[in-house]
């Protein structure tokens, strides 16, 4: 059967990442987490004390930073950041206060969508973000939009820095995913939006197997089609 490409594009914390990922598994598709891309690259900027109003030092870090993914002992994709596994620090909210603000930098997407079209080359791949199917690839196969209820998305964030031992007031994460909204859905450079022929997927009332049974449906469809 010809291979696809799955654009799953959608606000923060709506459960794009934990559906992308098992709608890889089933297809036998490659993940790949953009926002992870972005994550790593304000580490980056974090840990150089790159001044993000500073152009030359942003074009300067951006040739030299490399982002790549490894699959772990559990089968799960793993972020690493020259070289080193970084899965855990680009999840802090250290980075989450920030990776909007580093998003709308313009050299920052276009290193980033170039990378990301690269991974995207050979088809096979599910891939979730915010401009996934209006930019990096406008053409993919099955493009889905991702909602959920701002309340509803900010327990489950909580959640999931709770699994990895870190409580944070629910209050702080609603700030957060308002912040980021805005910035990420008002920005010049490739806002998110929903991309042409979409299907939308609201998230709020409906459980993780049915959203990936969505996906999959739509995914089989477009292979059917293909
Ligand atoms: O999916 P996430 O919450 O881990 O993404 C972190 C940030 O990265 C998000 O607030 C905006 C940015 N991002 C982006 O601008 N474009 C993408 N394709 C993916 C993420």
């Amino acid at each position: 059967m010809r291979k696809i490409i799955v654009a799953i594009d959608g606000y923060s914390a709506c459960g794009k990442s934990t559906t992308a990922k098992e709608v890889a598994r089933i297809l036998g598709y490659r993940y790949i987490d953009s926002g992870a891309m972005y994550r790593a690259v304000t580490y980056y900027f974090q840990q150089h004390h790159i001044a993000l109003s500073n152009p030359r030092e942003v074009d300067r870090a951006l040739k030299n930073i490399k982002v790549t993914f490894k699959i772990n002992s559990k089968g799960i994709s793993e972020t690493y950041l020259q070289g080193l596994n970084v899965e855990d620090p680009i999840r802090s909210m250290a980075v989450s206060h920030e990776v909007s603000q580093v998003s709308t930098l313009k050299p920052v997407r276009e290193a980033m969508v170039a990378q990301q079209r690269k991974l995207g080359k050979q088809k096979g791949i599910v891939m979730d973000g915010r401009d996934i199917g209006t930019v990096v690839f406008p053409e993919a196969d099955v493009k889905v939009f991702f909602t959920a209820d701002l309340l509803v998305r900010a327990f489950r964030r909580q959640r999931e820095l709770l699994d990895k031992e870190t409580l944070i007031e629910v209050d702080t994460i609603i700030d957060n995913l308002v912040e980021r909204d805005k910035i990420d859905s008002s920005r010049t450079e490739s806002p998110l939006k929903k991309a042409d022929g979409a299907s939308t997927i609201d998230t709020t009332h409906i459980t993780i197997d049915e959203q990936v049974d969505e996906v999959v449906r739509l995914a089989v469809a477009a292979m059917i089609r293909a």
